[in-house]
């Protein structure tokens, strides 16, 4: 029998079941209502890549897994309560700040500074409402993209919007985005970084700015290292060890180091809480 006891339960996973792959989920026509830089969409990714698979196929691939975790508290739980906070964060990020709109919900702190303009990209779905909370933030007349290369999960997010004016839900890899350079106002990245290998945060990161127009942002919200008081150390050394194997790179990185060297270089503003545990970047073009 070969030796398992120093192997995490990730390297001891069998082939991961592959989801099937379902067609492409749009809320709108993607070439009308996009414009043309969407007309050059390619087909829709036929393969899962080798880490969601392997790594992350019972919390996003399998479709029972996304049965299971689609639920508000369980989100808000992994995040130890910081769901609605960093939630908030990223979206009052993404907005701007003074631009008319209608008022938020009581409580909403974050979310009531401002309308979110023009053209935004989501890269990846999230579990919970981040979705449904950015498409009803948007400015009027400003258009929400949201890509995935999971079509099970552009199927689950296409369940949890009421509306589908101004969202397009559109599959692709985020390490190799099939839009023009230079498109969109805002970018967003909640909780994706930490999953990927590194050539692939990397190459994530490249394409987010390529996209991004002069002057737009790209908004992070992801694990950093916590204070080294922080009661979670241990637990969360743990978490990443057996279940999420890159997670440990933002730790012992910054996120600025994954990136391309910009020329001008990019104004940075972060922001950690819950003692460091997670932190937020703004990089202006
Ligand atoms: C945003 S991340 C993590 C989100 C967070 N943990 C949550 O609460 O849902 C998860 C998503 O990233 C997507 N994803 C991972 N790698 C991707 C890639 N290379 N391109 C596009 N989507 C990707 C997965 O399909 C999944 O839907």
């Amino acid at each position: 029998m070969p030796d398992t006891s120093s192997r995490s339960p990730v390297e001891l996973l069998g082939p991961a079941p592959i989801a099937p792959i379902s067609p492409i989920v749009s809320m709108a026509p993607i070439a009308s209502k996009a414009g043309a830089t969407h007309a050059q969409l390619p087909r829709p990714p036929s393969r899962v890549p080798h880490y969601l698979q392997q790594v992350y196929w019972w919390a996003y691939v399998h479709p029972r897994a996304v049965r299971f975790f689609e639920r508000g508290w369980l989100v808000n739980a992994i995040l130890f309560g910081n769901y609605t906070r960093l939630r908030q964060a990223a979206i009052a990020a993404m907005a701007k700040p003074g631009e008319p709109g209608e008022p938020g919900e009581p409580g909403e702190a974050g979310e009531q500074e401002g309308r979110i303009p023009g053209r935004s990209l989501q890269v990846a779905c999230v579990y919970g409402d981040l979705t449904p909370r950015l498409h009803k933030a948007l400015a009027p007349g400003a258009q929400l993209d949201v890509l995935d290369i999971l079509p099970v999960q552009l199927d689950n997010l296409a369940n949890k919007l009421p509306q589908l004016e101004g969202v397009h839900l559109l599959p692709g890899d985020s390490s190799a985005l099939p839009m023009a350079d230079a498109c969109y106002e805002q970018v967003l990245m909640f909780f994706l970084l930490h999953e990927q290998p590194e050539a692939v945060r990397r190459a994530t990161l490249a394409q987010a700015l390529r996209v991004l127009k002069p002057g737009g942002k790209l908004v992070i919200v992801d694990y950093h290292r916590p204070a080294a008081w922080h009661p979670l150390r241990p637990l969360m050394r743990l978490v990443f060890k057996w279940l999420e194997p890159f997670a440990m790179d933002l730790w012992r990185h910054e996120v600025t180091s994954f990136l391309p060297a910009q020329d001008p270089p990019l104004k940075v503003e972060q922001q950690l809480y819950f003692g460091g545990l997670y932190q937020k970047l703004v990089l202006r073009r």
